[in-house]
């Protein structure tokens, strides 16, 4: 056990008592049963579908695959973890890990696929739970104002997250230099993934989402889910948006890389793409607007489309006439965590809602930046055709270089993503220091 991480840890669940105690006695509760779900049976099937915890049972222990287990908190009693360790031949009986929430929680560990019989006047029970449970627990099931109240408890991260995610960053870099090797080697898609995981040292089932590997014109595809099993032909570009987890904590990186085989204008885009991350990362401040800072990204974008003549026109215009949302579609980036898109990014801290902008839906996170907040900041520049084609019947057509635009159409795009910590003073940037 790491001393260091498991002090953190405790301080990081002492501070989670204190803060359930608070929003418990707030709405009028006793305590919280927390389920940690279960994987759903493939329909007509006895093959199950890969699992992923419940997110608020994570913040407790970790667990990113248990299933069947409960965390119960009431406010000045021990909180307790039932963790479903039945007896099986079948399967390998979970085992307790080495880390200090075994110690700081009472452990009890049996057969728990039923909800634990609990004693509790005002109980509210939350997670994917059946009917059934609900009413033997006799609970308030996912209560919405408990719900809110506890996501917004996860927006801040302790010391101790903030050093999983640290982890989970170095990690997945180690998966992301094997990548690039396997690219420049000429490997396919299906083996720069094999490289990546066998680096990160992940299976499949464990990464917190599909890892993106797209070679050439698939880097465009903002959420491509394949995998070529054959070499490319020409190594023109790969983008490989791929992350890893660490006590739960979620990486979330991309890069992109030029190949051998790229036309030098696709290949001066990446650095200069690397640049405006290098600049939005820098602005990232408590107070800041990320709706603004989101806005800044598409300025910067502008800017970049004109210096490297996609665009013939200004900067300004290519902004005001929607032509750099056609070029990058999705938002610069949200909140991360547990989950790796993570809760609370369009809720304000008062619990009001804070949708995106019309013009920028895509957008997850829309609040103001805390100090302790963890976020993405991925600018991107894809060529994809089916947004940038209706823009031949506009005024905006004019003003781009369509020619080049179809030079470039085969490399996809670019996407740089980088996690970042905000502080009362620079930006931490986790992926930057574990690089
Ligand atoms: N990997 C998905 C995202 O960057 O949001
Ligand atoms: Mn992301
Ligand atoms: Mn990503």
């Amino acid at each position: 056990m790491p001393d260091a991480l498991e002090t953190l840890q405790r301080q990081h669940l002492a501070a989670l008592e204190r803060r359930y105690a608070d929003r418990l006695d707030a709405l009028g509760y006793d305590g919280v049963l927390i389920y940690s779900g279960h994987p759903t049976l493939h329909y007509g099937d006895d093959q199950h579908a890969s699992f992923q915890s419940y997110g608020h049972f994570q913040h407790w222990t970790g667990q990113a695959g248990l299933a069947h287990s409960w965390v119960l908190v009431r406010p000045g009693r021990p909180t307790v973890c039932f963790f479903h360790a039945p007896d099986d031949f079948w399967h390998l009986v979970p085992s307790l890990p080495d880390e200090a929430w075994v110690e700081h929680l009472e452990v009890i560990t049996g057969r728990f696929d039923t909800a634990p019989e609990v004693k509790v006047d005002r109980l509210a029970v939350i997670g994917d739970v059946s009917p059934q449970m609900v009413s033997a627990l006799g609970a308030d099931c996912n209560p919405p104002a408990l719900l809110k109240a506890l996501d917004e408890g996860r927006v801040r991260k302790s010391e101790y997250e903030i050093a999983c995610l640290s982890e989970a960053n170095r990690m997945a870099l180690r998966g992301h230099r094997a990548a690039r090797e396997a690219f420049l080697a000429g490997d396919s898609e299906l083996d720069i993934q094999l490289a990546y995981l066998k680096a990160s040292r992940q299976r499949e089932s464990e990464v917190p989402y599909g890892n993106i590997i797209g070679l050439g014109a698939h880097g465009a595809v903002l959420h491509y889910q394949h995998y070529d099993h054959l070499s490319p032909a020409s190594r023109r570009s790969l983008l490989i948006d791929a992350g890893c987890r660490y006590r739960g904590y979620c990486a979330d990186i991309t890069r992109s890389w030029p190949g051998p085989d790229a036309d030098p204008a696709f290949a001066a885009l990446v650095p200069a793409m690397h640049e405006i991350k290098q600049q939005l990362v820098a602005a990232l401040a408590p107070g800041i607007g990320f709706v603004e800072l989101h806005e800044q990204m598409h300025r910067l974008l502008g800017a970049l489309l004109v210096d490297s003549e996609l665009v013939i026109g200004s900067a300004e215009a290519a902004v005001t006439q929607g032509v750099t949302r056609a070029f990058c579609p999705h938002g610069l980036g949200h909140l991360l965590g547990i989950q790796v898109h993570d809760v609370a990014g369009r809720i304000a801290a008062d619990g009001s809602p804070l949708p995106p902008p019309n013009a920028h839906p895509a957008l997850r996170l829309t609040r103001e930046l805390e100090a302790g907040m963890a976020v993405t900041i991925e600018p991107g520049l894809y060529i994809t055709p089916m947004l940038l084609e209706p823009l031949k019947s506009e005024p905006a057509a004019r003003e781009i270089n369509w020619k080049l635009v179809e030079r470039l159409a085969p490399h996809g795009g670019i996407r740089i993503e980088d996690n970042v910590v905000v502080t009362q003073t620079q930006p931490r940037n986790l992926t930057a220091e574990n690089e």
